[in-house]
């Protein structure tokens, strides 16, 4: 039985710790949130763990693992003492909004040696999956450009997006991910724009809540990304990949399956209505992957390092908005 701690009890915390409640190789036996809401009671309650601070959790030997699923300011010192303890660790992303602390921790995690996986949830994902395997297998030919769509249902609130890091570290980090992952090699070039078209709030707060981003690879192969904070019918999350020998579309997904049919006309269900809905699966399966990684050693599909070099290119893509120009990156790159 793995003894487990949560860091974070708010939107993908809750998530988290639903999911390793009913695992059966998990007892979670604590939530950290300093925040004494009435989500985090309801939560205690419902997965019959303790709330505690993070000093307790350190100090008690039975931890073998933790969740952080915090704010994203809080990550990289959560990831520093859960390493030093030797905990394996699950953290969501984005690691830190500084990169040469992203860049720190994840040598110092690395050098640990503990198994720590990163959140990238839509590796998990049964749809991106199968997009994956078939480029990797050969069955769709060589994958020649990739476009993808993420659009939030609605803004999120100004608090977040204060704690965010920006939309790029964000929200844009799961398609700069997605890129590699399907493109199979680092990105050498990005060029991005944005604005604040959306919610003045957001500007407010000195972030934007749209982007547009060109990704090229080191073979020459491309990938566009479109991201925004709004889409009025729901959760927007497509993908389209161009390869020699097939097209391969991941489609939103509708809330149900009904057509109703008038004279009218055909109306379908709204797509599913936010992340949380539509990587239902994907989450549970990530906690899977937490587990067969402690218990057996099975690299998880997305790791630290996977977690670094997609913000390195959140980082390139704000230098190259704020200088209008195309941003080089290599390994090396920092901003
Ligand atoms: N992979 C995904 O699909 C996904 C989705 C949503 C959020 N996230 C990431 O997860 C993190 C949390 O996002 P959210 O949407 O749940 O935010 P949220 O604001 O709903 O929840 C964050 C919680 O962390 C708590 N917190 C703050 N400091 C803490 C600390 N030191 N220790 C423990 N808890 C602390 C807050 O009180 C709050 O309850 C962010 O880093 C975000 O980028 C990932």
């Amino acid at each position: 039985m793995i003894n487990l701690a949560i860091f974070g009890a708010g939107r993908i915390g809750c998530v988290h710790a639903v999911n390793a409640a009913t695992n059966p190789s998990i007892r979670l036996k604590y939530i950290v949130d300093p925040v004494a809401s009435e989500g985090r009671a309801q939560l205690a309650a419902k997965t019959g763990a303790f709330v505690a601070d993070a000093d307790a959790v350190f100090a008690d030997k039975t931890i073998a693992a933790v969740v952080i699923a915090s704010s994203t300011d809080t990550h990289a010192e959560l990831l520093d003492r859960a390493s030093e303890a030797g905990h394996a660790i699950f953290c969501e992303k984005p690691i830190s909004f500084d990169f040469a602390t992203v860049a720190e921790v994840t040598e110092k995690v690395e050098r640990s040696g503990v198994a720590c996986m990163l959140g990238f949830q839509r590796r998990y994902d049964p749809n991106f999956r199968k997009v994956r395997d078939r480029i990797a297998s050969g069955a769709a030919g060589r994958l020649e450009h990739i476009v993808m769509h993420s659009r939030d249902p609605a803004p999120p609130l100004r608090s977040y997006v204060e704690r965010s890091g920006g939309m790029f570290r964000d929200q844009a980090i799961h398609d700069f991910d997605m890129a590699r992952y399907l493109l199979g090699e680092e990105i050498v070039k990005v060029y991005a724009v944005g604005a604040c078209l959306i919610d003045p709030e957001i500007g407010a707060a000195g972030d934007i809540d749209t982007a547009m981003v060109t990704l090229t690879s080191k073979s020459g192969r491309f990938a566009q990304m479109v991201n925004c904070r709004r889409a009025p019918f729901g959760y927007d999350q497509r993908l389209e990949a161009l390869c020699s020998k097939e097209v391969l579309y991941v489609r939103n997904r509708p809330r149900d399956e009904v057509v109703i049919a008038d004279v009218n006309g055909f109306a379908a269900a709204p797509p599913m209505n936010d992340f949380i809905e539509r990587f239902a699966h994907a989450y549970s399966e990530e906690i899977t992957a937490f587990v067969e990684m402690i218990e057996t050693g099975k690299k998880p599909l997305a790791d630290i390092r996977d977690g670094l070099e997609a913000q390195r290119l959140a980082e390139a893509a704000i230098v190259s908005m704020r200088s209008g120009q195309p941003v080089e990156v290599d390994p090396s790159w920092r901003p």
